[in-house]
């Protein structure tokens, strides 16, 4: 390979050293989460925005920086309980709780029995918390644990979604002190900055120079995800070595665009909950031999959609979900009349990304938390 000397730097898992553009939310959460939590008092935090907007890097850059409080981290996705992440995070600091049957009191006198030996707060991170949405009796405990248990635990839930549109948060909303912070898309200077950064750690000099690099910032600038920026650096430069070339070509980037467009969406499904998925698999499924659809079919697909995948305690409000889905740019809807004083009604449609692709990835995002 010419092009690239390191490939690191360009993994979708790589953290950097320095996270430019979060000095602001990285302070924030200083603040609000770790300095409180050093006085004793605890503060659940909810951390929402684009996908790829750095919610993730910020959280674990804290967790390498900070040793006290211990800044734990979650994927909720792996565990799809509080109950469950607790008992994980139990066992990472050497405190094994049977899982069966363990009670809310055990798991936080465990937590308490910690705090006391090593002297030391916690913050738990919960990522892509909008599996945990049904879960309403292990948010009510973690975000009350404080009062509940006298046990000095900070969460922070990270979506990109706002508390509100999950109903565990929206019922308890009078009852718990949540905090928010958003992460804004990144401009396209800023998206610049992050892979000039990558660009001088991954690739040889002299292969690409910073015109290209402006040029899959403008590319990304619509998303405003550094994920996206990265993807693309990424593949431009694997593309641009696989031709035997000696530098990133203009084409190269916009060959990386067309590959990379359903990993954006992949890494926004994950964070739907399970409600949305079933709903979104049951309107790729009308879709697949037609070009749009409406409520009423979609209900009908759903019933079989459930059968094949029976989450437990889902909780169907398609209008809503239908919203939603619309808001995050899966599906759009349209407002047609139906002919003569008939009134309008909606109509249903996917346009950016091949039904057949959407139903498979979310079949399987079914298939792992169904389990
Ligand atoms: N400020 C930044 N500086 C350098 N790299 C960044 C920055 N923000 C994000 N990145 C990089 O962009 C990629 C995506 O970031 P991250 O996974 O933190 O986004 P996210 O907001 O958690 O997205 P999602 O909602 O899809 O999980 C990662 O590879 C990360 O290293
Ligand atoms: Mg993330």
């Amino acid at each position: 390979m010419r092009i690239i000397k390191n490939t690191v730097p360009l993994d979708s898992s790589y953290v950097p050293d320095n996270l430019i553009f979060r000095e602001r939310e990285i302070s924030i959460i200083s603040d609000i989460v770790i300095s409180s939590l050093t006085k004793g008092i605890a503060t659940p935090l909810w951390v929402y925005g684009a996908p790829g907007v750095g919610k993730t890097s910020t959280l674990k850059y804290l967790q390498r920086k900070i040793k006290n409080p211990r800044i734990l981290y979650e994927n909720s996705l792996s565990h799809g309980s509080v109950r469950a992440i607790l008992i994980s995070i139990l066992a990472q600091l050497g405190k094994v709780v049977p899982p069966a049957g363990v009670t809310y009191k055990q798991i936080f006198t465990a937590f308490n029995d910690y705090h006391r030996e090593n002297n030391q707060s916690l913050v738990v991170v919960l990522d892509e918390a909008a599996h945990l949405y049904k879960d309403t009796e292990g948010i009510y405990n973690l975000n009350r644990a404080q009062e509940l248990y006298n046990v000095s635990i900070s969460p922070v839930f990270i979506s990109i979604d706002t508390p509100e549109i999950h109903s565990s948060f929206r019922e308890q909303a009078g009852s718990i002190r949540l905090e928010t912070l958003r992460f804004g898309k990144y401009s396209t200077d800023e998206l610049f900055g992050i892979i000039l950064d990558r660009a001088k750690r991954a690739l040889n000099d002299g292969t690409w120079n910073e015109e290209i690099l402006r040029y899959v910032a403008e590319s990304s600038e619509e998303y405003g995800s550094a994920r996206v920026a990265i993807e693309t650096l990424q593949k431009a430069a694997l593309l641009a070595d696989h031709r035997g070339a000696e530098s990133i070509e203009p084409d190269d980037v916009r060959s990386a665009i067309s590959i990379i467009d359903p990993y954006v969406t992949e890494s926004k499904l994950l964070q739907l909950g399970n409600t949305d998925l079933i709903i979104l698999l049951a309107i790729c499924r009308v879709l697949r031999g037609s070009i749009s659809t409406n409520v009423k079919e979609i209900s009908i697909e759903v019933q079989s959609v459930m059968e094949e995948f029976p989450i437990r305690g889902a909780d169907f409000r398609i209008y809503d979900t239908i919203r939603k889905l619309e808001r995050l740019g899966f599906v759009k809807g349209i407002i047609v009349g139906m002919g003569d004083r008939k009134g309008v009604s909606k109509v249903i449609q996917i346009s950016d990304i091949p039904v057949g692709v959407l139903s498979r990835k979310i079949e399987n995002i079914l298939s792992v938390i169904g389990r």
